[in-house]
């Protein structure tokens, strides 16, 4: 296993990639990749994107299969958009914190108990969670699905509190936060960091909105996955830190061999901590073994589905054409 979790993939006697390759040819399969995937998952994938990019996609494809390398809600949002498709994701262990801090019967009773208000809600819940919900949203979306909001309109953002709190500063709007968080980004360490940016003066901090305040107070860019990795291929520094799962700096240390990428420590002064446990259930054995059998599939309950799609629809018409631009953090600050 390498630092960052990869396995560079063996099943005895079968060459992985070349019969991953094959797979994707005879099943007519598209392999979409959240950037949060091991190096080797990313480089055999079709698309590598954020979230909004990867819904996306997954709405567009012309595949029979979608074998979506990323966690449980992003390949249910491929088959809410896409149901006619056959959608696989390597492991279906692969959840969220914040999908499991906001279960639908509490979410329910949530908008039950304020009824003047309507739910923007993060993509990063389950199906029935975005079926109760009024408009999805990503990261690279909030921003600019709040500012079409009517201003007297009340709204409940779920469920990451750190997100919401950050979109409620950067737009003035007033929201209730459901108190969910990523474990993930929960975990980096601002005294950490202050250290680290002492080691580094002047290296930008790139940071995803998932991070509390007290680390967000120290970027020098935040945004979605994609829009961090955009600052980094823009960034005039030849050290930069980055603060959000990991995997990521593969896309940037690809782009931008000269640059150093740190990653943003956890409280024991180490990164490590700080790779998605869920994300790191695939791997590329799983990846092909779910080629080869059509299984794990990802099924979700017509009513549930309709609903959901509503609200994913939204996003995608309130979006706009954001594709690849992950322009929630539009670089605020010097330095990248
Ligand atoms: P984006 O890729 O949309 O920035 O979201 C990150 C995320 O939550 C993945 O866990
Ligand atoms: Fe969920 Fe955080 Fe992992 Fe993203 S990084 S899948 S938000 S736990």
């Amino acid at each position: 296993m390498d630092a960052r979790g990869g396995t560079g993939g063996s099943l005895a006697g079968v060459d992985i990639i070349e019969e991953i390759n094959r797979l994707r040819e005879e099943r007519n399969a598209v392999i979409l990749a959240h950037y949060y995937q091991t190096p080797e998952i990313q480089d055999i994938a079709d698309f590598v994107g954020d979230s909004l990019d990867l819904s996306r996609k997954a709405a567009d494809t012309d595949a029979d299969v979608i074998a979506f390398c990323g966690v449980r809600f992003m390949a249910e949002t491929a088959k809410i958009l896409s149901p006619e498709k056959t959608v696989i994701l390597p492991d279906m262990n692969a959840g969220c914190s914040l999908e499991d801090s906001c279960p639908p019967d509490k979410f329910r009773e949530f908008r039950e108990a304020n009824p003047d208000h309507i739910a923007l809600t993060y993509i990063n819940c389950s199906a029935a969670v975005k079926a109760l919900s009024d408009i999805i949203v990503t990261s690279s979306s909030a921003e600019i699905i709040l500012n079409q909001i009517p201003e007297d309109q009340k709204i409940i953002f779920a469920p990451d509190k750190h997100l919401g709190a950050y979109m409620a500063r950067k737009t003035g709007r007033e929201m209730l936060l459901w108190p969910g968080v990523c474990i993930v980004h929960e975990a980096f360490s601002e005294t950490e960091l202050l250290k680290l940016k002492a080691q580094h003066p002047g290296a930008p901090v790139l940071a995803h909105p998932e991070c509390p305040a007290a680390i967000l107070d120290h970027a020098d860019h935040i945004g979605s996955t994609s829009s961090i990795l955009k600052a980094a291929k823009e960034t005039e520094s030849d050290t930069v830190i980055v603060a959000t799962e990991p995997h990521i700096m593969h896309q940037m240390e690809k782009a931008l061999p000269d640059v150093t990428f740190i990653g943003a420590p956890g409280a024991d002064g180490n990164c490590n901590c700080n790779i998605c446990p869920y994300m790191a259930l695939n791997t590329m054995e799983k990846l092909y073994t779910a080629l080869r059998d059509l299984e794990p599939q990802i099924e979700v309950e017509e009513s549930i589905r309709i609903d959901a799609k509503k609200s994913l629809d939204r996003m995608l018409e309130m979006a706009g054409n954001t594709l690849g631009k992950g322009d929630v953090g539009a670089p605020e600050a010097a330095g990248v």
